[in-house]
């Protein structure tokens, strides 16, 4: 399949998924969000949040922020959309595939956030996501990802194995991405630390610019 194919894919899976997402995701998220204000609220300037999803960040903006938040799927979209007047900063939603950005300019965010995007993209097309990243951040300009992966641990990782095809049908995501190593292997981006929520399985990978 050619990355757009794979998108496609992607998309097609969403569409059936939005209108479930929130109540699916429930027994998950009730741990993010415990952990989406300290992952939010430190934020400042311009910023881009990609695959924003149903919004569930949109709330821990502070209020000078200004957002563009970008989301593959329309309906997952006016998801967002909807949460949105729970946000206390200017926000622009665009569907937008963060592959491409074709509607992004280069070189004007302050930094970029994502959380579980990474992980639902094949390899091949998260390596172009992270591209875009290191084009629209300004020189200096931060970034944030969180991400699951596997545990080392093999009681942990048995649970995971167990939800594994779950979690893969349902959001397209899985737990042997390779989003720390596109970012090793980009030109313009670095890595200044790694940081896990929980376990060693939600990776904080977070970064600079150059
Ligand atoms: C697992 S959800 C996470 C949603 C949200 N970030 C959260 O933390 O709840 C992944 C989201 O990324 C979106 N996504 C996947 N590929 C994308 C792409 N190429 N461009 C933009 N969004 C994408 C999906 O449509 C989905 O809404």
């Amino acid at each position: 399949m050619k990355p757009h194919e794979k998108n496609l894919f992607l998309q097609k899976k969403y569409n059936l998924t939005a209108a479930f997402y929130d109540f699916l995701d429930y027994p998950w998220e009730r741990q993010y969000r415990k952990w989406r204000p300290a992952l939010i609220g430190d934020l400042r300037g311009k910023i881009l949040e990609a695959g924003v999803g149903t919004g569930r960040n949109l709330p821990f903006y502070h209020q000078d922020v200004e957002l563009v938040a970008i989301e593959l799927n329309r309906k997952m979209l006016e998801r967002a959309r909807k949460r949105q007047a729970q946000a206390r900063c200017k926000i622009t939603l665009i569907n937008e595939d963060a592959t491409i950005m074709s509607s992004i300019g280069s070189n004007q965010f302050d930094w970029v956030l994502s959380t579980f995007m990474c992980c639902v993209m094949p390899d091949d097309i998260q390596a172009l996501a992270i591209e875009q990243f290191g084009r629209i951040l300004k020189p200096g300009g931060r970034f944030r990802l969180l991400e699951i992966i596997y545990s080392q641990d093999r009681r942990i990782r048995k649970k995971q194995e167990l939800f594994a095809r779950f979690v893969e049908k349902i959001y397209g995501a899985r737990f042997d991405r390779h989003t720390r190593h596109h970012i090793e292997q980009s030109s313009n981006l670095r890595i200044t630390g790694t940081t896990f929520l929980k376990e060693d399985t939600y990776l904080l990978i977070e970064g600079v610019r150059i």
